[in-house]
C-alpha cells in the first residue's frame, strides 16, 4: 500500500529527533553525550528497535483491517487515501503556494477595466505572499504590544546592557589577569584589602630598610615629599619592581613580588604620605609634584602689552592622604 510517508523515512526522522534532543539535554565536556554515554547508546538502540516495532506492529494491523473488508469498501479506502496523498503531494502544495493562472486563461481573468488598452487582470495574490502579509500583522501586533504597551526593551537599552555586562567583564578580568598591571597602567589602590595586603608586605620585606613606619633607615624617607627616584603611584611601582640606583641597596623586586603585590605595597607607600614619623630621615632627592593635584592659585600679572606673567601656586601636598 502507498503511504504518504514511507515507514524508513518516517522512523529515520523521528530516531534523529530523539539523538538530537539527547545531545540538546544531556549536559557534556564539550564531547557527543552518545559517546561519553554508553547507557545511552543502549537506550537509543532500544528506542530504534521500539519504532520499527510500531511501525510493523501498525503495518500489520492495517492489512488484517483492510483484508476483512469487502470489495467496495476496500476500493472506497483505497480511493479516499489516494486523495489524500494527492493533496499533500509536494508537487500540488508548491502549486497552491506559487502558481498563478498560465497566461493562457488570461481571459477568465479579465476584469471590465480597460483604460486606453490596458487592462487589469484579477489575479489572485500568491499564497506565500499572502501568508507573509499575515504573519507581519501578527509580528506587528506583537511588536506594538511589547514596545509601546509594556515598554520593553529597546535597542538603546539592550545597547546599554551589554555595555554595563562588558564593563563588568573587563572590571573582573582585570582583578583576576594581575599580570596586565605594569609601571604605566598601575593604579592606586585604595581598597582597604589591597592596603593591608601591601601593608603586610612592606613589614615583611621592606621595613628592614625603610623602617616599620616609612620614616626611613638604609633607605630613605618613604613619607615625605621629596623622592629620589620619583613619586606617586607610577613611579613607585617602577622603583619597587626595578630596584633603584646600582651600589644604593635597592633592588628590583619584580622576580619576588606578583605585579599585583608590588602595586599594593606601593599603594601603602603612598598611603603613608605626610605621616611625620619620629625621627625621620632627612628628604632626599627632589620634591615631587602629583601632576592631578589641585591648583591653589593661579594670577596673572600683565606686565605690558606683549608680556604676562603667570604665576601659578601649588603647595606640595602635606596633608594625610590616607584618610581621604
Ligand atoms: C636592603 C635595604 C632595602 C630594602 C629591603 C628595601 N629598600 Fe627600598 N630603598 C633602599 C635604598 C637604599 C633606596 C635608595 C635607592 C637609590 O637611591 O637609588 C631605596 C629606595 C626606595 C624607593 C624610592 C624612594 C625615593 O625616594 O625615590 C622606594 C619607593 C622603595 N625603596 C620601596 C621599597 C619597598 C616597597 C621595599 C620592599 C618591597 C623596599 N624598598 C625594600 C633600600 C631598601
Amino acid at each position: 500500500m502507498r503511504h504518504l510517508i514511507p515507514a524508513w523515512l518516517r522512523v529515520t526522522v523521528i530516531f534523529l529527533a530523539i539523538v538530537w534532543l539527547a545531545e540538546y539535554f544531556i549536559e557534556t565536556e564539550g564531547g557527543w553525550a552518545i559517546v561519553e554515554y554508553p547507557l545511552l547508546q543502549l537506550a537509543l538502540l532500544v528506542a530504534l528497535l521500539f519504532l520499527i516495532s510500531a511501525e510493523v506492529i501498525l503495518s500489520a494491523i492495517e492489512n488484517t483491517l483492510f483484508k476483512t473488508l469487502n470489495a467496495e469498501a476496500k476500493e472506497r479506502y483505497m480511493r479516499a487515501r489516494e486523495e489524500r496523498i494527492k493533496k499533500y503531494d509536494p508537487g500540488a502544495w508548491m502549486k497552491r503556494m506559487f502558481g498563478s493562472r498560465p497566461a493562457k486563461e488570461e481571459q477568465a481573468l479579465e476584469l471590465d477595466h480597460n483604460y486606453d488598452g490596458i487592462k487589469e487582470l484579477d489575479n489572485k495574490l500568491p499564497t506565500w505572499w499572502l501568508y507573509s502579509f499575515y504573519a507581519s500583522i501578527i509580528f506587528g501586533a506583537g511588536y506594538m504590544v511589547y514596545y509601546h504597551v509594556l515598554d520593553g526593551v529597546d535597542q538603546q537599552g539592550e545597547y546599554e546592557m551589554e555595555m554595563a555586562e562588558a564593563r563588568a567583564q573587563i572590571e573582573e578580568y582585570k582583578r583576576t589577569a594581575t599580570d596586565l598591571i605594569d609601571a604605566n597602567t598601575v593604579q592606586l589602590l585604595t581598597g582597604e584589602q589591597d592596603v593591608d595586603a601591601g601593608k603586610s608586605l612592606y613589614a615583611a620585606n621592606c621595613a628592614a630598610c625603610h623602617k616599620v613606619d616609612g620614616g626611613g633607615g638604609i633607605g630613605p624617607n618613604l613619607t615625605d615629599d621629596y623622592w629620589i627616584l620619583g613619586g606617586g603611584i607610577k613611579n613607585i611601582f617602577n622603583t619597587i619592581s626595578e630596584g633603584g640606583r646600582s651600589g644604593k641597596g635597592m633592588i628590583g623586586w619584580k622576580t619576588d613580588l606578583s605585579p599585583l603585590e608590588m602595586a599594593q605595597v606601593a599603594s601603602y607607600i603612598i598611603s603613608l604620605h605626610g605621616a611625620n614619623p619620629v625621627d625621620a630621615k632627612e628628604p632626599e632627592g627632589e620634591i615631587w609634584l602629583d601632576e592631578d593635584a589641585m591648583v591653589d592659585d593661579v594670577n596673572v600679572r600683565v606686565i605690558d602689552s606683549t608680556e604676562m606673567e603667570i604665576i601659578i601656586e601649588d603647595d606640595p601636598v602635606d596633608m594625610d592622604l590616607s584618610t581621604h
